[in-house]
């Protein structure tokens, strides 16, 4: 993390929303704090947080979440980190490294492939025609972000800090970068944030790819973030924790998130929360469209659809909104951006992402 990152955003402790404060510095790459303790400074909490990797872990249960982040077990496991830093995560998180188990190989190949999966999604990269991952076949390999390109063209520049909740391994974040002073990425998941740091610190990342017969092949993203990385941070953080202070956002996205979590609503409210008044609100939401249907198939498909989106351009603009939300959004582009291809049992699905553009605006008493 940048060592200035809390002037930026004072982030917030994700248990109780009280302030944090630096308790330990550990280890330091360049300018960036690469090992580091937080503490939340409310006495009836003093919850401690792990900076690992450059990454501030703000999860409030470590020891539940540690166990499903095979990267970040494999750091914790393989020494990786100073032996001071490792006996104080012990003292103060009450996480002792060598107490997890490793990934089993099914973890690591189910890790690998979603890391792949994200790779390939977000960034451009050199595929042939074997390349498949599960059958997703990227169909716009050299586009900015899966074809949102022409989005961030439409804004005015805002400044001030924009956040992507749920960016993954981070290529909105760094989009994000060229209209706000400075942009951060939150992922439940460290191991993609982390792919999205050493994309952003390496201007490339090595990965495996299943190739057609389901066999693994290296391949390689090449993306330089340049002045974009810079301005650019990541945090492991869950979306409904209150890591952010309220208002404090010229710019939230929210791509292909809402309608995968168990709580959208609830996950909408709280990005209005961290959203300034003006702010922008950018928020898709996937559906798939298949080259052949049938009625049956296509009437599933368009009641989903129209349902998802008909809720949320209720609760956004709405009647539902003063209530829940704390101002209205006006919509400024609205448009279908296809960005994937699948292929299954021979037949061709689009992945279509229903695209919004919003501003918010002042509460209206
Ligand atoms: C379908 S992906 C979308 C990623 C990216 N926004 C995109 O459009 O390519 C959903 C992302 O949300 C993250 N995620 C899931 N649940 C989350 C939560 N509770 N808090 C934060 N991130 C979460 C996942 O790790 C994953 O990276």
């Amino acid at each position: 993390m940048r060592k200035d990152l809390f002037e930026l955003v004072p982030l917030k402790c994700p248990f109780c929303g009280a302030s944090l404060a630096m308790l330990k510095v550990h280890a330091m790459r360049g300018d960036e704090i690469e090992e580091a303790l937080l503490q939340c400074k409310s006495l009836r909490c003093r919850r401690v947080y792990p900076v690992i990797s450059s990454i501030p872990v703000l999860i409030a249960d470590l020891s539940a979440y540690i166990p499903t982040q095979a990267g970040l077990l494999r750091r914790l496991e393989g020494g990786c980190l100073g032996d001071a830093f490792t006996a104080d995560l012990e003292r103060f998180c009450g996480v002792a490294a060598s107490s997890f188990r490793r990934p089993s190989a099914e973890e690591e190949k189910a890790h690998r492939m979603s890391l792949a999966y994200y790779l390939l999604r977000q960034y451009p990269m050199q595929v042939t025609p074997a390349d498949r991952l599960e059958g997703l076949i990227p169909i716009r390999r050299d586009s900015a972000l899966y074809g949102i390109d022409g989005i961030i063209g439409k804004m005015p520049r805002t400044g001030g800090v924009a956040v992507d909740f749920g960016c993954a391994a981070g290529r909105f974040v760094f989009e994000l970068a060229s209209v706000a002073d400075f942009s951060l990425g939150i992922d439940y998941s460290f191991d993609l944030v982390e792919s999205a740091l050493r994309i952003r610190r390496e201007s490339q990342l090595m990965f495996e790819l299943s190739g057609e017969k389901g066999e693994l092949r290296p391949a390689t993203i090449k993306f330089e973030a340049g002045d974009a990385g810079l301005r650019s941070g990541f945090i492991a953080a869950d979306v409904l924790a209150p890591v952010l202070p309220e208002g404090s956002l010229s710019i939230a996205s929210a791509l292909n998130i809402i309608t995968e979590l168990p709580k959208p609503v609830k996950t909408l409210v709280s990005i209005d929360r961290a959203l300034g008044p003006g702010g922008y609100l950018l928020f898709g939401s996937t559906y798939n469209w298949m080259a052949k249907l049938d009625d049956e198939m296509l009437q599933s498909l368009m009641c989903s659809h129209e349902s998802y989106e008909e809720l949320f351009r209720a609760v956004l603009t709405g009647a539902v909104s003063p209530a829940l939300l704390s101002g209205a959004y006006s919509i400024i582009d609205e448009r279908d951006i296809t960005f994937y291809a699948y292929i299954e049992k021979r037949r061709y699905m689009l992945y279509v992402m229903d695209f919004l553009l919003c501003r918010k605006m002042e509460r209206q008493l």
